[in-house]
């Protein structure tokens, strides 16, 4: 297999006053398993867009492999899974059989296929367009977050699937998935690109290690600074002290002449030493302003909830079945959610998390349950994230305005999350996945409530963010029930954990 290599590749979008890739020069194998990592608005989705020639950037692009993008763009998702396929795969009913062949790799039922693409659940519809990638080795593979939509089961099946592959660039935001998939690492960070050899773990430890080093470096610059300056300052004084020296002798007798060419010699030499060290000090100074220059700056969040009674019981359920479109989706549950606690609902995709959280929104009178009771305390002022929020358009101001939070509120939360100031007159439809996520987050952070529902709120999340949520919660106890398939947040934050088990 050949190389992929950009030469000097500039690009930024039309609205953007700094570029996002700056004489960016990168090459990589083609068979490498590549994780590229990065905050969010970075410009992964971005780079991924340029390889495939989609946006118009100066520099070059040499090679001559073709690419596939995962997630492909569904033309209708009403039509039978297995038409979509032979369409998106340019297969026929002679070669189907290579689909298959990925699909039981991927634990996927094949009878699934028949199903219309829209009634397959997320996780599905994941498997169903991973499985076209690796039908054949002509491509070298784009696949962009493939992680969101899939229960950790799910994450399981996928990661040994790329392993067994090769000749791919992943992005994902989960660390344990990462690690199980990848050899090498492109790193887009706040000031360059780096191509690491190892995984995820293994280029934390590089990237930690640098961090140490640039601040030991800086310890040792600092006094550096310190100590050229101060000379720097005194040997000046001197040569000015020199210098009036040379002009009061100007004006004594004649012999005194002899004396004012000796005094202008020293007051040169030391003056040139002076100069000497404020140009050391100001390399010394430029030397320290090139450290930190990759590292992540994080800010401490909070959220606005409003003290609840100690153990007052705010969710309960009992025996508690749920449907979606007349179809029971779960065996009994029962739980309850009580104040200061962090629950969180487990369970396979489809078995009806969500439906839960849409279940406990309509009280009193739902049509998302079969039987058995579901009770929220009236009272309560609920917050709710939706999982789907990749319709979100408009400025911020309407956004902050339709959710009833104030605008300066919205734009310092999301200064926290890590966004740009440059960000704030953007449009919500041009943001990156990552960037809409916080935009949604945020506003539940600002809003007052006793009680908060979260579906997935790590999705699409950097790591650094999902550090930052894990911190907050962690320190602040809200009253919490939530959904997540990111293993390590869910045991760092959950006081209970109740399981789903479809029916
Ligand atoms: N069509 C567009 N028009 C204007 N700006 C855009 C457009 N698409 C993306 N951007 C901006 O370019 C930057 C990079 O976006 P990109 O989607 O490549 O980021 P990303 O690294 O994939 O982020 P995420 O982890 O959130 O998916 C972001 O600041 C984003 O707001
Ligand atoms: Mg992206």
């Amino acid at each position: 297999m050949g190389t992929i290599q950009f030469k000097a590749l500039t690009f930024n979008y039309p609205d953007q006053t700094q570029p996002l890739f700056d004489h960016v020069t990168l090459q990589f194998d083609a068979s490498w398993k590549l994780g590229l990592i990065g905050r969010n608005g970075r410009g992964k989705t971005t780079l991924l867009k340029l390889l495939q020639h989609q946006l118009p950037f100066t520099g070059q692009l040499v090679t001559d492999l073709q690419f596939q993008y995962f997630p492909q763009a569904i033309p209708d998702s009403t039509q039978m899974t297995r038409d979509i396929l032979m369409q998106l795969g340019q297969l026929d009913d002679a070669t189907f059989w290579q689909v298959e062949r990925e699909l039981r790799l991927l634990q996927v039922a094949p009878e699934l296929v028949w199903q219309p693409f829209n009634a397959l659940s997320p996780g599905e519809q994941t498997k169903m367009l991973l499985a076209l990638l690796f039908i054949d080795d002509a491509h070298f593979q784009l696949i962009d977050e493939p992680t969101n939509h899939l229960d950790q089961q799910g994450r399981q099946v996928v990661a040994s699937y790329l392993h067994q592959k090769a000749g791919f660039i992943v992005i994902s935001h989960d660390r344990s998935f990462l690690d199980q998939v990848i050899d090498h690492v492109l790193a887009i960070n706040r000031a360059d690109i780096t191509v690491h050899q190892g995984n995820y773990q293994t280029w934390q430890v590089a990237h930690n290690q640098q961090t140490a080093y640039e601040q030991q470096q800086n310890r040792q610059l600092k006094g550096d600074i310190k100590r050229l300056t101060k000379t720097a300052h005194q040997k000046a004084q001197w040569s000015h002290a020199a210098e009036k020296g040379k002009n009061a002798a100007s004006v004594k007798t004649e012999s005194a002449n002899l004396d004012k060419g000796f005094i202008g010699h020293r007051a040169a030499k030391v003056m040139k030493r002076a100069t000497t060290m404020a140009n050391r000090a100001e390399k010394a100074i430029n030397a320290k302003q090139q450290l930190f220059k990759n590292v992540e700056i994080t800010a401490p969040l909070s959220l606005n909830q409003r003290p609840l009674k100690p153990r007052q019981t705010v969710i309960s359920a009992d025996q508690l079945v749920l449907q979606q479109g007349g179809r029971s989706l779960n065996q009994p549950l029962s739980f309850t959610l009580q104040a200061g606690q962090q629950v969180a609902l487990t369970g396979i995709n489809g078995a009806g998390k969500s439906t839960l959280l849409k279940a406990l929104l309509t009280l009193p009178n739902t049509d998302h349950i079969t039987s058995g009771q579901l009770k929220l305390n009236p009272q309560l002022k609920i917050s709710y994230l939706p999982q789907d929020f990749d319709h979100l358009s408009g400025s911020l101001a309407k956004f902050a305005a339709a959710k009833h939070v104030t605008h300066e509120q919205l734009l310092s939360m999301l200064r926290k999350l890590g966004f740009e100031r440059a960000l704030f007159n953007h449009d919500l439809a041009t943001m990156s996945m990552g960037q809409k996520r916080k935009v949604a987050l945020a506003r539940s952070l600002c809003e007052e409530a006793d009680c908060y529902l979260w579906d997935e709120p790590l999705n699409y999340l950097d790591v650094i963010t999902r550090e930052q949520i894990q911190t907050m919660v962690a320190n602040q106890q809200p009253t919490l029930l939530f959904i997540e398939h990111d293993v390590a947040f869910v045991t760092a934050v959950a006081t209970h954990t109740y399981a789903l088990r479809p029916d």
